[in-house]
């Protein structure tokens, strides 16, 4: 596993290593070596829109990798001061989202497959939904 930014960072890019040969290519995720946390969850989203972006939350423990296994998209994201836009293009990146980051997706090709890893099951309470509550979410951090 190689990250491409400091992996001390809220959020930052895997690089994964293909097995590449006449036949096409395999990415294999492994527990050990590829993945940041313990996958809990898996959802994708696919027959996607770039008129329709998602997104618009961030959490508060959940940790994420969402990978574009076909097409792209763009991710705008924030945490802390750091403001960033990462567009996912390739199947062997990954896109590692910690707490506290709010994530927007946008301009997916309509060929998008977004396949999204999560450290825990899906729980409602975990969701900062909008400006107003992260912005709390994240004064309360800085105080605690
Ligand atoms: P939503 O959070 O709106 O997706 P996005 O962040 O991409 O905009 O989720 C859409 C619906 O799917 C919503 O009703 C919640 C449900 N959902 C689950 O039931 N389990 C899950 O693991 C996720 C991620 C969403």
């Amino acid at each position: 596993m190689i990250t491409l930014l400091m992996n001390q960072q809220p959020f930052y890019l895997l690089q994964w290593k293909p097995h590449q040969d006449q036949r096409g290519s395999l990415i294999a995720l492994d527990a050990q070596d590829s993945l940041p946390f313990t996958v809990a969850r898996i959802y994708y989203l696919y027959g996607l829109s770039p008129k329709q972006p998602r997104g618009f939350h961030a959490h508060k423990q959940l940790q994420q990798v969402a990978v574009c296994l076909q097409g792209r998209c763009r991710f705008l994201l924030e945490s802390g001061q750091q403001q960033q836009e990462i567009w996912l293009t390739s199947p062997d990146q990954g896109l590692y989202l910690g707490p506290g980051v709010w994530r927007e997706m946008h301009d997916f090709s309509p060929d998008c497959l977004l396949l999204v890893m999560a450290d825990r099951s899906y729980d409602p309470d975990d969701y900062l939904n909008s400006r107003e509550a992260f912005k709390a979410w994240q004064a309360g951090e800085k105080l605690a």
